[in-house]
């Protein structure tokens, strides 16, 4: 650092006591205002209430979520003014819990970031209003956060990744491919073009009835599953993976759910028990479900990794995907990529687990980055709304279609 020397007015290298006592007549509080940014987090688009203080090199300095999941499970869905309520009930709390576990005082934040779209609109909007009210009073900057910006960015809190890298995105409410770029640079190659695979894996948990299994009552639908499969057997049934001559990058959940419906109703008939009741094949079921969609996702990620090496999108060395979002909590899906990425020459990364679904960490951490790349930051949010539905970066998946990649076969053996 070099300083001003106010009678010669020529720069000069000072000592460090000089630096602090030159900070302390600015009124610069060195941690916080001149090397450290620290930001709070707030998530409430879906159905989990999360909030986090992250400073800059990534430390998480304290959190608090509240999960809705047991609720919805009860009442067979998310049911959207449930889901406000019960966000409205716990903002300020999880809020006041990250603050005191970060043991930092709220005048010592550089921003508060928050989940603005795309999701559930009333969930939405708690999260909003709160955070308005909130960065007036403590009149901190705003930064609006997307949803699926925050989870492809989470992996550069964990490791050390480089722009570009590929990113897989697979929760609830989305399933896409993207090139990542920069902090608010992407790519969309492909995306489903129904329901997202949690959203699948949810439904087809429900049909099972496995909040009535005695080991998965209290698991969200996708996790159930995993944890089904395991004691299964996915070759009793012989299903085909979507899309198969579609060569996009493009995803489809919706016919295999339905797919998966008609075995069920053809096995409880088998088996001579009602709806609702749970299934002795549930496992099986639960393996072929697994599988099938593992291959679907792999196949389609495996044609962006092709795509992006021949449109030199990507290093043709050592790419980097990353996969995110609750279903990559999944590790037999993470297995299938894996596969993938060691047949391409590329390193799969994901975040741990609890990183992977819905948290504050993730937001407060994309609000890092946009703080240090100086991009969509506000000082005024009047007018500010949230957006339900919002695209994420720009959509070149007609070019990804055109280019028509013909994807190796590999043997899914997991
Ligand atoms: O990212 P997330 O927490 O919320 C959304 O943005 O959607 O993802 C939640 C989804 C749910 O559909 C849930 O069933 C699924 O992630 N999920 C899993 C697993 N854990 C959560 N799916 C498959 N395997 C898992 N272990
Ligand atoms: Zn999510």
């Amino acid at each position: 650092m070099l300083m001003l020397n106010k009678t010669t007015r020529c720069f000069f290298k000072p000592s460090k006591r000089k630096i602090y006592e030159a900070l302390r007549s600015l009124n610069f509080h060195p941690r916080t205002q001149f090397l450290h940014k620290l930001v709070l987090g707030i998530e409430t688009s879906c159905d989990d209430t999360a909030a986090a203080v992250v400073d800059e090199s990534g430390n998480v300095l304290g959190e608090a979520i509240h999960s809705q999941t047991e609720v919805h499970l009860k009442s067979g869905g998310i049911i959207p003014p449930v889901a406000q309520q019960l966000h409205r009930e716990n903002i300020q709390r999880i809020v006041q819990e990250a603050l005191s576990a970060s043991k930092i005082s709220p005048s010592e934040l550089s921003a508060i970031a928050t989940t603005i779209k795309p999701g559930l609109a009333l969930s939405l909007g708690v999260g909003l209003s709160f955070s308005v009210q909130l960065v007036s009073q403590l009149k901190k900057p705003f930064i609006p956060i997307h949803h699926m910006e925050a989870h492809a960015l989470t992996i550069r809190l964990t490791n050390k990744v480089e722009f570009p890298f590929l990113v897989l995105l697979i929760s609830g409410g989305h399933c896409l491919l993207a090139l990542v770029q920069g902090v608010a640079d992407f790519l969309l190659l492909g995306k489903s073009l129904d329901i997202a695979p949690g959203d699948m894996l949810d439904k087809v948990a429900r049909r099972l009835s496995l909040v009535k299994h005695p080991d998965c009552s209290t698991m969200s639908g996708g996790k159930a599953i995993e944890y089904l499969a395991k004691q299964g057997n996915r070759l009793h049934f012989d299903i085909k993976p979507p899309m198969q001559r579609a060569k996009n990058c493009d995803f489809s959940f919706s016919g295999l759910q339905h797919i998966i419906d008609r075995i069920i109703t053809q096995k409880e008939k088998e088996e001579g028990i009602e709806k609702g009741q749970l299934l002795s094949s549930a496992a099986d079921i639960a393996a072929a479900v697994q599988h099938t969609a593992a291959c679907h996702i792999a196949k389609r990620t495996h044609r962006a990794i092709l795509f992006c090496k021949q449109k030199d999108l990507l290093p043709q060395n050592n790419a980097v995907l990353v996969v995110s979002g609750g279903v990559a909590s999944n590790f037999y899906i993470r297995k299938a990529l894996e596969i993938v990425t060691n047949a391409t020459g590329c390193t799969l990364l994901c975040p741990p687990p609890r990183l992977c679904t819905d948290n504050g960490i993730m937001i407060a951490w994309n609000g890092i980055e946009r703080l240090r790349a100086g991009l969509g930051i506000l000082h005024d949010v009047e007018g500010i709304r949230y957006e339900p539905k919002c695209p994420l970066g720009v959509d070149i998946s007609e070019e990804v279609g055109e280019a028509a990649i013909k994807v190796p076969p590999l043997k899914m053996k997991i």
